[in-house]
């Protein structure tokens, strides 16, 4: 199969290129503006470590929302699911990522999901650790060991950069302090930027790749035979994934696609296909819905030709 997917690849990646013109960098954090627009870079791993990659698959680039999938696990792991769900809900929004509007509609005022900004600064909080740079550290500690290496760090000018224009996610956020979702104890700010930090952990391809096939093989790395999440918070996970991982475009995807996939705003896709792979996409040239125009077009072909699809 493998050697037919490296067969492929270069072909595709190329076709899936011309998407990138639909897409515009995201510049509303002003750092991610400097990524390059026509790039489409591709690993796919599977399960004793054999890659196949293509295109910009060096280019490095920062997880944003996908690093939200990981903290959820480690929240699940330090509070179980009664405490995780107690403050963030299980449903897609139908509202954009940093959207609030549903914050004040809705009763409870709780986060609809995990995945959207208010559901992942909600999410943040519940992470233990005695100090902000403490619950860094766990988190940081956990990513590091789902991607099996040391070699994962915060890309410091892109989280203040985001510190300095996040006045979305600050009103977000004291909102849910409002609404009591953030605990008396927790200060917004110290928060925030404990948040912003994990969206600015910066990877590439291959990395991305290591974390997904983690879940893609419920929670054990089948490389090392080391068991790092639980099978049923992974199951949780690919769950959002699947019903909100692609935001607003998330069952379009199911439908085209039918794998779970996670977004981020740098224009990377994490995407599981179940038992056998895990991929790492990037191509920073993004549509309206905040997905990697290229990146999408390239997992929709892929899951096509080799029938990936769960449904
Ligand atoms: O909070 C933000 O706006 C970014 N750190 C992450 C947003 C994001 O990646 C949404 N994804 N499509």
């Amino acid at each position: 199969m493998f050697d037919q997917i490296r067969a492929q690849l270069p072909g595709w990646v190329n076709e899936s290129r011309a998407l990138a013109v639909h897409g515009r960098v995201a510049a509303y954090i002003p750092e991610l503006a400097k990524a390059p627009a026509d790039a489409l870079g591709i690993t796919l791993m599977g399960r004793g470590g054999e890659i196949a990659s293509e295109g910009d698959h060096e280019l490095k680039f920062t997880m944003q929302s996908i690093s939200k999938v990981f903290t959820l696990l480690l929240a699940l792991m330090d509070n179980g699911e009664e405490g995780v769900f107690a403050k963030v809900g299980m449903e897609p929004s139908g509202d954009d990522f940093n959207s609030m509007l549903k914050l004040e509609l809705v009763e409870p005022g709780i986060p609809f999901n995990p995945l959207i900004n208010a559901g992942a600064i909600a999410v943040t909080s519940l992470i233990k650790g005695e100090t902000p740079a403490r619950k860094t550290e766990r988190i940081m500690r956990f990513f590091r060991d789902v991607a099996g290496t040391n070699e994962l760090h915060i890309n410091e000018a892109v989280s203040r950069s985001e510190a300095a224009t996040a006045h979305r996610n600050r009103s977000l956020a004291y909102f849910l302090k409002d609404n009591e979702v953030l605990g008396e104890e927790i200060d917004v700010e110290e928060l925030l930027q404990v948040y912003f930090d994990h969206c600015s952990v910066e990877i590439d391809c291959t990395q991305l790749a290591r974390m997904a096939l983690v879940l893609a093989f419920g929670g054990v790395d089948p490389i090392t035979g080391r068991e790092l999440v639980p099978r049923h918070y992974v199951r949780i996970a690919k769950s959002f994934m699947v019903t909100c991982g692609m935001y607003n475009a998330s069952g379009q995807f199911a439908i085209r696609a039918g794998i779970p996939a996670k977004s981020g705003v740098s224009g990377g896709i994490m995407a599981v296909i179940p038992g056998q792979y895990g991929i790492g996409v990037v191509g920073p040239a993004l549509g309206r819905q905040g997905n990697s125009t290229a990146g999408v077009h390239l997992l929709e072909r892929m899951s096509a030709a080799f029938d990936w699809s769960l449904f």
